[in-house]
């Protein structure tokens, strides 16, 4: 488990850490299945990466959102608030990050991303909550305890609103990190032809304790 003072270190990220908490994300998800089959397929896939999360955390993050960060740049979060926890976007930012999408799925890839954006929508809520969009440790300090600490620091703040909070997760292996937290499965699926599984993953509001 990571001490009280790791803990203590995880605070939100300022707009100028973006490239930063990018950066730092793109190495936690390098072997992440469902990232892999959502990029390009080529050797542009690892700038595709960090491009992918430099535009979920420019149109979702800062500003609106939050994310999180520990003062070592060791664990990041983006967590999505319950006033836009549909995640639509109005149509001219749609319009905006498209160029960012064709670079980082390539045009071949567009069908797999609509497929993904298509089948992730279905299982979202529709009551608000509070979205863990993304969650990451520096590879070289997974398995510390950092990750546990961040959700721990960040579901402080959801249940002092008193609000529910969903996620997906891509990886089995997350499964049990994210039941000690309270997430309870909803639903297993594939993104359609040939996505790998995610779990859905619902926590019901609590009252934060004193
Ligand atoms: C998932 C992740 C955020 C967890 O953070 P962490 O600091 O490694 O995890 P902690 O040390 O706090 O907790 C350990 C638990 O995390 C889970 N876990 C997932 N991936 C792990 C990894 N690579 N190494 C160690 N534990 C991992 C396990 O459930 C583990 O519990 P166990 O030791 O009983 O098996 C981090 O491993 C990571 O960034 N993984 C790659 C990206 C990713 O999958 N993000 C989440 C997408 S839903």
């Amino acid at each position: 488990m990571a001490d009280e003072s790791v803990a203590e270190a995880i605070r939100r990220a300022r707009p100028e850490e973006c490239d930063d908490v990018a950066r730092l994300l793109a190495a936690a998800f390098a072997s992440d299945p469902v990232m892999s089959w959502l990029l390009r397929r080529d050797e542009r896939q690892d700038s595709a990466r960090a491009l992918m999360f430099r535009t979920l955390l420019r149109y979702f993050g800062f500003p609106g959102g939050e994310v999180w960060l520990d003062t070592g740049h060791r664990a990041a979060s983006l967590w999505v608030p319950p006033a836009r926890s549909d995640l639509k976007l109005p149509w001219w930012q749609e319009l905006a990050l498209f160029p960012a999408i064709i670079r980082a799925v390539s045009v071949t890839g567009l069908k797999r991303m609509d497929a993904f954006r298509a089948a992730v929508g279905r299982h979202h809520p529709k009551a608000p909550h509070w979205y863990l969009m993304t969650l990451g440790v520096d590879p070289a300090m997974q398995g510390k305890g950092l990750g546990g600490a961040m959700l721990r620091a960040t579901l402080a703040e959801v249940d002092r609103q008193h609000m529910p909070a969903y996620l997906e997760s891509s990886s089995p292996r997350n499964v049990p990190l994210y039941e000690r937290f309270g997430f309870v499965t909803q639903a297993v699926f594939n993104p359609p032809p040939d996505g790998p599984p995610l779990w859905a993953m619902w926590r019901e509001a609590r009252i934060a304790s004193a």
